[in-house]
């Protein structure tokens, strides 16, 4: 088993640094064009910077780990954005060298445009991704449910997923996070998991931090592949105290309305069976209104056949940056976000209240879920 997981360790971290240097090589190529107006160009600079951020994405990760203070935190917090722009600017690059291409027909572009052309395209992307990363919105859903509970009828809940708190998403994100919510003015508050980042940070404060979360009856939590980074003991003891009840493989009934909360499993979900597990937590057929909680958006229409009225998901974060939506999309059959029906079952997709790595999203908004029951 050790051996497994070491081999598994050394094949990402591996190509993790393959594809690092392949990305800094990139890098040094694209400067190489963007800067073609300067009579020298700055080689000794470029690739002292280049060696110098290399060096501090695992240098800011490992100082996070060990040493959580103001200083590590923010060190992180700027490489982690530094690495959200290059890619960006890869982006732009590309979209540019395209039009230069299609112009050069026409017209040669002076360099120095083309060159800040490509500072400012990076610098308007950027902004708006760092913006959308730290403002969610509130996403409105109605939910019609047959047989729902008179006390739940137009009554809301509120899906939070993907907060990741650790070196970048903070306190002072969490009690923005919590206003939001409280205006909503849920009955329950449902987190689908990844609550914790998974950087091995102090949360020492968290449980007193997150009591700023709360509902008349409740908010409920499952565990998401990043609490297995962290170990789920440790999420359970950072938890103390805040409130929150952590339903781990296990159901709960409020008012006629039954909650499944499933963890993410250990070892991953290629071989996993959710709907045999909802089977085996509730019995065959579920007999009143349910909400199933799962990080992962997988195997609706199993899930859907056992009668679950709505499945609580986030996990992909709608890839976050152009490419990776494209990835989402193929990983997750095209249901990598939003809100998809199937037969009397509404799934709920997050793309999370946080980010993972850069904090930055240039294709979504960090989002709030709140959603409104209704009788059928
Ligand atoms: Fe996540």
């Amino acid at each position: 088993m050790i051996k497994k997981i070491t081999s598994h360790f050394l094949v990402i971290l591996s190509s993790s640094v393959f594809l690092l240097i392949s990305g800094h090589f990139l890098f040094y190529l694209i400067l190489l064009d963007v800067l073609s107006f300067l009579s020298v160009f700055p080689f000794i600079l470029t690739i002292s910077f280049l060696a110098c951020f290399f060096v501090s994405i695992f240098l800011a990760q490992f100082l996070v780990s060990r040493f959580d203070n103001l200083y590590s935190s923010t060190y992180y917090f700027f490489i982690a954005s530094l690495l959200g722009i290059f890619w960006q600017s890869v982006l732009v690059y590309f979209v540019l060298i395209s039009a230069r291409f299609f112009f050069s027909f026409f017209f040669v572009i002076d360099p120095i445009i083309f060159a800040w052309s490509f500072l400012g395209l990076t610098a308007f992307l950027s902004a708006y991704g760092f913006r959308n990363a730290f403002s969610p919105r509130i996403k409105e859903v109605d939910v019609e449910i047959q047989d729902l509970p008179d006390f739940w009828d137009r009554k809301k809940i509120v899906h939070l997923s993907d907060i990741h708190l650790g070196a970048v998403y903070r306190h002072r994100f969490l009690t923005k996070v919590s206003k939001l919510v409280d205006n909503i003015k849920p009955e329950l508050v449902l987190i689908t998991g990844d609550l914790f980042d998974g950087t091995d940070g102090d949360f020492s404060e968290a449980g007193k931090q997150l009591l700023q979360l709360h509902a008349p009856l409740g908010v409920y939590f499952i565990y998401g592949n990043h609490e297995n980074y962290l170990g789920r003991l440790e999420v359970a003891r950072h938890l103390l105290g805040s409130g929150i009840e952590i339903l781990d493989d296990r159901l709960t009934k409020i008012n006629g309305l039954q909650i499944i909360g499933i963890s993410y499993p250990k070892e991953g979900t290629r071989h996993f069976d959710l709907a045999k597990k909802i089977q085996f937590l509730s019995g065959s057929k579920l007999d009143s209104p349910s909400i199933l909680m799962f990080h992962e958006p997988i195997q609706f229409k199993e899930v859907s056949q056992l009668g679950v009225n709505i499945y609580l998901a986030g996990h992909t974060h709608r890839g976050q940056m152009f490419p990776f939506n494209l990835i989402t999309k193929i990983i997750y059959h095209g249901y990598s976000f939003g809100i998809r029906k199937f037969q009397q079952m509404t799934a709920i997709i997050s793309t999370g209240v946080g980010t993972w790595g850069p904090p930055c999203r240039t294709l979504s908004r960090s989002e709030i879920i709140a959603i409104t029951l209704l009788k059928k």
